[in-house]
């Protein structure tokens, strides 16, 4: 519980690798307007629990913004022009999602990013992510942009095989975990969440995570 609150400093930065990092605060002065952004997206397009094509239900509640979603259902993962639960293309990238994205690309070495695709990504208190890789993107090599809103937690950076040693990296509101280059396809995943109430998310942890599909 104690760091639940901590405040954060903006502009430090923790390296993960040649061309990965935390960026430490980095969305803090952007957060307000980003739930704003979330909320606008969400009425849109509702989060919802994607059944993986082993026909389990995903525990993170799951929506998208921009040209492309990421959808998973029994035939497969996959990026899709169109919501298919609305039969309506994904709503647009509310302007400021492109403003942090490529600031926070831009602060760790990738100028001129334009990413096409953003996943909104809502975790309940005990909700984990397991360690996979972003594959389903053509574009192996632009960078992630992934931003922590809300309860805590603790994001597992690994290599480039599934077994390989992970490092432990405790995000708070306002992180930014970018990885692209040689660092993009290092595995990934998100430990359970654990129990708490934060003052701009209430129960919930929320992540933003931002690519480049084609
Ligand atoms: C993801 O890998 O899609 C999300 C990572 C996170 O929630 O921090
Ligand atoms: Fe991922």
């Amino acid at each position: 519980m104690s760091d639940l609150f901590a405040v954060q400093v903006r502009g430090r930065s923790t390296a993960l690798g040649p061309q990965a990092c935390v960026l430490h605060g980095h969305a803090l002065p952007f957060a307000e307007a980003l739930l704003a952004g979330i909320d606008t997206v969400t009425a849109a397009a509702p989060l919802r629990h994607l059944v993986t094509p082993g026909g389990h239900v995903m525990q993170v509640a799951m929506t998208n913004c921009g040209r492309f979603g990421w959808c998973s259902d029994r035939r497969g993962y996959r990026y899709d022009p169109v919501d298919p639960q609305a039969g309506r293309p994904w709503p647009a990238f509310p302007p400021v999602f492109l403003a942090l994205a490529g600031e926070a690309a831009a602060a760790a070495g990738f100028s001129g990013y334009r990413p096409d695709a953003c996943l909104v990504n809502r975790y309940a208190p005990g909700t984990r992510l397991s360690l996979h890789q972003d594959r389903d993107e053509d574009d192996r090599v632009a960078p992630i942009v992934s931003v922590s809103l809300g309860l805590p937690a603790t994001f597992l950076f690994g290599g480039f095989a599934r077994g390989d040693k992970t490092v432990r990296v405790p995000l708070l509101h306002g992180d930014v975990v970018v990885w692209g280059g040689v660092d993009r396809m290092r595995f990934h995943g998100v430990l359970p969440v654990p129990p708490g109430v934060h003052p701009d998310t209430g129960g919930y942890r929320l992540n933003l995570t931002f690519r480049k599909v084609r």
